[in-house]
């Protein structure tokens, strides 16, 4: 329970706002990052946490693509597919990825590594085509960098695991002279954060369908002998 394991963070963020509710992506990305996504018991825990209804909790998950409510890999690769970056090669990168990778768009691979999918602009179109690994920037990715950019992922992964999946502590990466990214350096760079992994919680078991005969499944309403 993110109550017990990030006590005094929950309370730190909750100190930042007037009201509770506008904790909700904070504490969706903590969650995210200690269970590796929000299965539907992890968003019922923040729900909780902030007096909200579940519902509404749901509802944040669904509409941000940077909350996954399923299981992903280490790396979420996001490849913006916007009109820049389609001109200059998205479709083809993608093409690639799906090739080397043997899975098609909203898949993972097989040994957990690698999620596929398409975003739309990513806000760096000068640099198109762009991808993101968890967050991390690649610029001006062409299909012909895909082997370059996969192997230099699978270095890594062990840090990427640490990071969390949200990957909020993220970098840029270009590709140098000889083919393989390279970090660019940042006026303000990041702190890593290291998270400590944890199972998310297990979910409740399914309702029972009602008994055949009760007032539940007839919809008929009994009325009280008192
Ligand atoms: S269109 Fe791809 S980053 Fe803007």
């Amino acid at each position: 329970m993110l109550l017990d394991t990030h006590a005094s963070e929950i309370e730190t963020i909750l100190g930042r706002y007037a009201s509770r509710r506008s904790a909700v992506l904070p504490l969706l990305y903590l969650a995210q990052d200690t269970y590796g996504h929000l299965n539907d018991a992890a968003i019922r825990e923040v729900a909780a946490i902030l007096d909200l209804p579940a519902t509404d909790v749901f509802e944040v998950v669904g509409f941000y693509t940077l909350f996954y409510n399923r299981p992903v890999g280490t790396w979420v690769l996001q490849v913006c597919d916007d009109v820049p970056c389609c001109y200059l090669g998205a479709e083809e990168l993608v093409a690639a990825l799906k090739q080397s990778l043997g899975i098609q768009e909203e898949q993972t691979t097989p040994d957990g590594m690698f999620t596929l999918q398409r975003v739309k602009c990513l806000a760096a179109c000068d640099r198109a085509p762009v991808l993101q690994a968890n967050l991390d920037y690649v610029y001006d990715v062409t299909a012909e960098r895909v082997e370059a950019l996969l192997t230099h992922l699978r270095e890594r992964a062990a840090e990427a695991r640490k990071r969390g999946v949200s990957g909020r502590f993220a970098e840029d990466y270009a590709f140098g002279a000889d083919g393989r990214p390279l970090r660019l350096e940042r006026e303000a760079p990041y702190t890593p954060r290291v998270f400590t992994p944890v199972p998310p919680p297990p979910e409740p078991a399914p309702m029972a369908p009602p008994e055949a005969g009760t007032e539940a499944e007839s919809g008929e309403r009994r009325v009280s002998p008192l």
